[in-house]
C-alpha cells in the first residue's frame, strides 16, 4: 500500500491507474477505522481493480469545534488495517493541502440537507459536500462507497453528485452492528464502560420500532413509543427521532407517503457523545 500525502500524489495515481483501463474504488473516511469501514473497503476491493481509501478529519463539517478536537485520529493503526485489507492506495492529506485557501462554496443541497442532521448541525452537509466533491474531482473513482449509518450524508452526496455531473457510482453499504445491537462507528471509542452498556438500547428500540410498525402502530404511534423507549433509559437522551421518505428525508405522517419502505432514524445522546442510528421499514405490500 502506498500513502498519498498530496494531491498531485492522488492524481498522478489516478491517471496511472486510468491509462490502464483500470476502474478505481474510493471508500472517503475520517479514521479511526473499524470494522464497517473495512466492510466498505471489502466490497471496494471486490469490485474494482485499485483501491483508494482517504483519511482526513474534514474540519469543514465539523460544526462543533470540541466534537473536531476529540475526533479520534488513529492514523497508524488505520494504515495497519487498510494494509491487511489489500488497499491500494491511503490519501491521508494535511487540512492544508486540501484546503490551501478557504472553500467558500455554497451548495444549493436543496430539501434532503434541511431536515433532521442538516437542521441540528448547520453547515455539516455544505461541509461534506465540498470534501467528498473534492475527492470525486482528485480521485475520479468508478465507484464511492458511503455506509448507510450515515443514511441522510447519502442522500445528500447524491445530491451534490447530480449537481456537479459526477459520473462514477454510488454504493450504499450496510450498517455494520456489534454483537449487542449497536451500530460500529468511531464515536463509541470515546464511551465509558456504563454508556456502552447502555448504548445497545438504540437499536432496540429501533427493532422494536418495526415490530410495533408491523402490528398496526401509526406512524405518530410508532415514533413516541421510540422516544419514550430510549429516554427511558436512564444516560440516554433521544435528540430526535424522524420517520421518513428513503429518497427525499422528508417526514412522512404515514405509512403509505413511503411505500418502498420508511426509515426511521434517530440521534441520541450518551453523556456527551452523540450516537446515530437508523432501520428501514419493511415495503408496504
Ligand atoms: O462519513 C464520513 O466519515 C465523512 O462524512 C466523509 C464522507 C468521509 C466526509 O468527510
Amino acid at each position: 500500500m502506498e500513502i498519498l500525502r498530496t494531491v498531485e500524489q492522488l492524481r498522478s495515481a489516478v491517471a496511472r491507474a486510468k491509462a490502464e483501463g483500470l476502474s478505481i474504488g474510493l471508500v472517503p473516511t475520517m479514521g479511526a477505522l473499524h470494522k464497517g469501514h473495512l466492510s466498505l473497503v471489502e466490497k471496494a476491493r471486490d469490485e474494482n481493480d485499485v483501491v483508494v481509501v482517504s483519511v482526513f478529519v474534514n474540519p469543514t463539517q465539523f460544526n462543533n469545534p470540541d466534537d473536531l478536537r476529540t475526533y479520534p485520529r488513529t492514523e497508524e493503526a488505520d494504515c495497519a488495517l487498510l494494509r491487511a485489507a489489500g488497499v491500494d492506495y491511503a490519501f491521508i492529506p494535511s487540512v492544508e493541502e486540501i484546503y490551501p485557501e478557504p472553500d467558500t462554496r455554497v451548495f444549493d443541497l436543496g430539501p434532503v440537507a434541511e431536515v433532521m442532521e442538516g437542521a441540528m448541525r448547520p453547515g455539516h452537509f455544505n461541509g461534506v459536500a465540498q470534501i467528498v466533491s473534492k475527492l470525486f474531482a482528485w480521485a475520479e473513482p468508478t465507484r464511492a462507497y458511503f455506509g448507510r449509518k450515515d443514511i441522510q450524508q447519502i442522500a445528500v452526496i447524491r445530491r451534490m453528485a447530480e449537481l456537479e455531473g459526477f459520473k462514477g457510482t454510488i454504493v450504499p453499504c450496510p450498517i455494520l452492528r456489534e454483537d449487542d445491537g449497536l451500530a460500529m462507528s468511531s464515536r463509541n471509542t470515546r464511551l465509558t464502560p456504563e454508556q456502552r452498556a447502555i448504548a445497545p438500547a438504540i437499536h432496540h428500540a429501533l427493532t422494536a420500532a418495526v415490530e410495533a410498525c408491523a402490528s398496526g402502530g401509526s406512524v405518530q404511534q410508532v415514533h413516541d413509543a421510540t422516544v419514550e423507549a430510549v429516554n427511558a433509559v436512564p444516560g440516554l437522551e433521544v435528540e430526535y427521532f424522524a420517520i421518513v421518505h428513503p429518497e427525499t428525508m422528508q417526514p412522512v405522517q404515514a405509512w403509505d407517503e413511503a411505500p418502498e419502505g420508511a426509515i426511521g432514524c434517530i440521534t441520541v445522546y450518551c453523556g456527551d457523545v452523540r450516537l446515530i442510528d437508523n432501520i428501514s421499514f419493511p415495503a408496504l405490500s
